[in-house]
């Protein structure tokens, strides 16, 4: 019984037993990149337009009650990520603190999130790039998955498979092609700013609330609310986790990791108070609201058709960064898992260029399949769950640190660990329970299939690798 609980040591190994190693070739301008590359995506871009058919214009609270359980989530994160720097991020502090079976759900959590934001990301790509495609006869079947009346989202497997290759081809250069995204990202949301705030019209908020607050089931069987669009909105502000599985190829992970998740957290919130005051306020929501290209549509909408056009170009440049933090981040988790024996050995071999190529191939072909046929809201909200999952163990782990090493180093302290972490464990909670009643099951039936994988196999290769 106590083998369940065992944890692992807080140094972390440089090496596993075949000498698998990766390289460190990252300092903190790169993960501020990394960071905001990850973050600002499908969930600014995209789901402001879900977020808006499930609450109305109150989307904008439900932007704010997101970010700040982010918020404090993110400063727990930096805390942990500069306390125990490693790449296997929420899994692997789970496994330092709160022992061997929680990290393997924590890690099971995570594969959830890494890879279904992948799909997400990648599907969102698709709907702004098709309206582009289309026009020069791209078939309108293969741009959408089965439940939308398409048959596969081919760009989205296509996007999925470019951003898999630079990876393969180095951490480095995948890492500065990043940095120059990201300011393509950015100027395409200020001029969105710029375009639409001249038209903002505070009859757009009126009524503020249609659905209510809490979760409810809306005739059509959809369930909306303010806490059911934070819920999904919740995607737009992570990613800054993205950055702490960059740990081990960090130059100076104690200061680079805290000043990159801070960092980038506190600009992402800036930018999508600004984003969403100024969608909400230039058209009615039930103009945008579910739209596969909310922004370009208001910018059409309110007769700047050229921006909106810029707008598309511009996020079909740039989203592929968010692909790029997140097939990242699930390579690294995937390699300390099989490092730690509870993944196969074979997955974690590193390439001449210090890439697990091996790894981010798979990931790639999984991601793929489901981008290629789901839907992007219920894709987002299965992520979500597998992401709430791990920031509450992160902040859970933050607490028990606290009280049991008191003294020890930490580079980074989160401002009043005690309220931070208590508001982000409850934040998660109420946000998990305010997803769709579906994916609560489906995340429920992912751990589980875990949790006998574990039994069945897991447990003994971990023991087989602590000793
Ligand atoms: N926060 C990331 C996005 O919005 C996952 O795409």
């Amino acid at each position: 019984m106590s083998s369940l609980f065992r944890r692992k040591p807080m140094a972390p190994p440089e090496a596993d037993a075949n000498g698998h190693v990766l390289a460190r070739t990252l300092s903190w301008p790169h993960l501020v990149a990394l960071g905001v590359g990850a973050i600002v995506g499908t969930g600014i871009l995209t789901l402001i337009g879900v977020g808006a058919d499930r609450a109305g214009p109150s989307v904008i609270l439900s932007f704010v009650i997101a970010g700040a359980i982010c918020s404090c989530a993110a400063l727990a994160y930096a805390e942990m990520a500069t306390m125990i720097p490693t790449s296997g991020s929420a899994y692997t502090y789970s496994y330092v603190v709160l022992g061997e079976v929680i990290a393997w759900v924590i890690g099971w959590s995570l594969i959830l999130e890494y890879s279904l934001v992948v799909s997400t990301v990648a599907v969102g790509w698709s709907g702004y790039a098709a309206p582009l495609l289309t026009p020069f006869g791209f078939p309108a079947t293969l741009t959408q998955g089965p439940e939308l009346g398409g048959l596969v989202n081919v760009p989205a497997i296509f996007i999925i498979a470019v951003v898999a290759a630079l990876l393969s081809f180095g951490t480095k250069e995948s890492a500065t092609l990043n940095a120059v995204l990201v300011v393509v990202k950015l100027i395409a949301l200020a001029v969105f700013v710029a375009v639409a705030l001249p038209h903002f019209d505070a009859a757009n908020f009126h009524p503020f609330t249609p659905f209510g607050f809490a979760k409810s089931v809306s005739p059509d069987g959809v369930e909306r609310g303010v806490m059911a669009a934070a819920a999904i909105i919740f995607f737009a502000f992570y990613g800054f986790d993205a950055i702490s599985t960059a740990a081990e190829e960090t130059k100076n992970p104690g200061r680079d990791l805290a000043i990159g998740i801070v960092g980038s957290m506190v600009a992402c919130v800036a930018i999508y108070m600004l984003v969403a005051v100024a969608a909400v306020g230039a058209l009615s929501f039930t103009r945008f609201a579910d739209s596969p290209e909310p922004l370009a549509l208001i910018l059409r909408g309110i007769g700047r058709p050229g921006f909106a056009t810029f707008l598309a170009v511009s996020a079909v440049i740039a989203l592929p960064t968010v692909l790029l933090g997140f097939l990242f981040g699930q390579s690294r988790i995937f390699f300390v898992m099989a490092r730690d024996g509870l993944l196969p050995q074979a997955l974690a071999k590193v390439s001449s260029r210090g890439t697990p190529v091996r790894i981010t191939v798979m990931t790639a072909v999984l991601v793929s399949v489901i981008a290629g046929v789901m839907p992007i809201d219920a894709i987002a909200a299965l992520a979500n769950a597998g992401t709430l999952a791990a920031f509450t163990a992160v902040c859970v782990a933050m607490l028990v640190m606290r009280r049991r090493a008191p003294e020890a180093p930490r580079t980074f302290r989160a401002p009043a660990a005690w309220p931070v972490g208590i508001i982000g464990v409850l934040g998660c909670v109420y946000l998990f329970f305010s997803l769709p009643s579906r994916t609560q099951l489906y995340f429920v039936l992912w751990n589980a299939a875990g949790l006998l994988l574990y039994f069945a196999w897991g447990r003994r290769r971990a023991s087989a690798m602590l000793g």
